[in-house]
């Protein structure tokens, strides 16, 4: 693992932060109060590739590395961790997905659309009884042909209400079990597909969150990804690469609300002095600066694996499981540390508290990624 970047990589991260600090930050508070979707904002991440960063530029991508996506993850999600989140699941779930698993023809049709950012994609997995369990799949995609006949319902979808291709995990078999699971890439406006009620929700709020109906779908039979039965294991292969996005977008947050705990620190005074120079507070900031670290390097080290072409399913969640846990440690802090100023708004870091908990629970919660790690280790 190199640790120094490269020029192109602190180019990426300083065009992120750049946008962040310009286009983000301006109306973050009141995205998060109204629960708006960061529209105009997500079409510029399009405009400057940040919505399909690892795509090869022949289907529409930005063909950069893994460590670069960390980085601007971690930028984004500073400022914004809805704009992250959306960032996350178009590069991650979606479009790496695409790009490792469909055929050329759906490359062409629904990847560089994607990849370009003209378009935001959804990944649709998560059902209401079935979230951690993730082979207990309800909906059911009856093969009927020279088409699927899908029907269900999926819950807390990620772009839910602005996609406008949706990557569809549903049971063909339901006596092969997860063998007989499979993912479809449905259109926004097909028959029988309904958009369900927004989530009203904790945290990264700016970001979209809703149900999906299908109610006999039909889906063309080109439309399945890769051979019949794969769908989970797609599903699951998608989710280790999905585990460095969350994973960073956890970084994110942690890092702007450290940020900002360490700037006020140094400025505000108490007992005729900057309340950094008390132990307790200083104390605080060393063991955040020193857990983001660790967060940063668990994150770097996945994105090189992935780079790799290796296994990442260890090591991305084990990025996950950290960062989210410093996120959430960190955010706490950063409000204690604000005092009362950390419990009203227009300070940032309670909306960083709220949108921190997300990310220990979506993309596999903290206690499925220590399942996929202590299977990992126990091989
Ligand atoms: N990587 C690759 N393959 C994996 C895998 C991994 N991390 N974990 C399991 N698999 C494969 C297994 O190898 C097995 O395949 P084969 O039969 O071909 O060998 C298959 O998946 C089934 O595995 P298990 O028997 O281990 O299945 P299980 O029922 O015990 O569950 C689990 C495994 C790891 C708990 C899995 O269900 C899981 O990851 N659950 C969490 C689901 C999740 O992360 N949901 C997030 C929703 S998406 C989201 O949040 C997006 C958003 O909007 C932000």
């Amino acid at each position: 693992m190199d640790f120094n970047l490269s020029e192109e990589q602190l180019m990426i991260q300083q065009a992120a932060r750049d946008f962040a600090q310009n286009e983000l930050l301006p109306e973050v508070i009141e995205r998060d109060r109204d629960q708006k979707f960061p529209t105009e904002q997500v079409k510029k991440m399009g405009e400057m590739g940040l919505l399909g960063m690892m795509v090869d530029p022949k289907y529409g991508g930005a063909g950069m590395d893994s460590v670069s996506y960390v980085l601007a993850m971690e930028e984004i999600a500073k400022i914004d961790a809805s704009a992250a989140v959306v960032m996350s699941v178009n590069n991650s779930l979606v479009c790496a997905g695409l790009e490792k698993f469909a055929s050329e023809e759906q490359k062409v049709k629904y990847l560089t659309p994607l990849a370009s950012g003209q378009v935001i994609g959804a990944f649709a997995l998560s059902e209401p009884e079935a979230g951690s369990d993730a082979t207990s799949q309800k909906t059911t995609a009856e093969d009927k042909g020279d088409y699927y006949l899908l029907n269900g319902i999926k819950n807390w979808i990620t772009n839910g209400g602005t996609a406008s291709y949706y990557i569809v995990i549903a049971q063909t078999d339901p006596e092969k079990k997860h063998k007989g699971i499979n993912a479809f890439i449905v259109e926004r406006g097909w028959e029988g597909f309904e958009i369900g009620l927004k989530e009203d929700k904790l945290g990264i709020r700016g970001s979209d969150t809703h149900s999906l109906i299908f109610n006999n779908v039909k889906v063309p039979k080109e439309n399945r990804i890769g051979e019949d039965g794969f769908g989970f294991n797609f599903a699951m292969a998608v989710l280790n690469g999905g585990r460095i996005g969350i994973a960073s977008q956890a970084l994110g947050i942690a890092s702007g609300a450290y940020e900002l705990a360490l700037k006020y620190a140094k400025t505000r005074k108490a007992f005729k002095t900057e309340i950094i120079n008390h132990q307790a507070i200083a104390f605080k900031l060393a063991d955040m600066a020193t857990q983001i670290t660790a967060a940063r390097m668990l994150c770097f080290k996945a994105a090189c694996e992935k780079d790799a072409g290796k296994d990442i399913s260890e090591s991305g969640a084990m990025a996950k499981l950290y960062a989210s846990q410093v996120a959430m440690d960190t955010t706490i802090e950063a409000v204690q540390i604000h005092g009362g100023y950390g419990y009203v708004k227009e300070y940032h870091v309670e909306r960083m508290m709220r949108d921190a908990k997300i990310t220990q629970i979506y993309e596999g919660t903290s206690e499925i990624q220590k399942i996929v790690i202590s299977r990992s280790i126990s091989k």
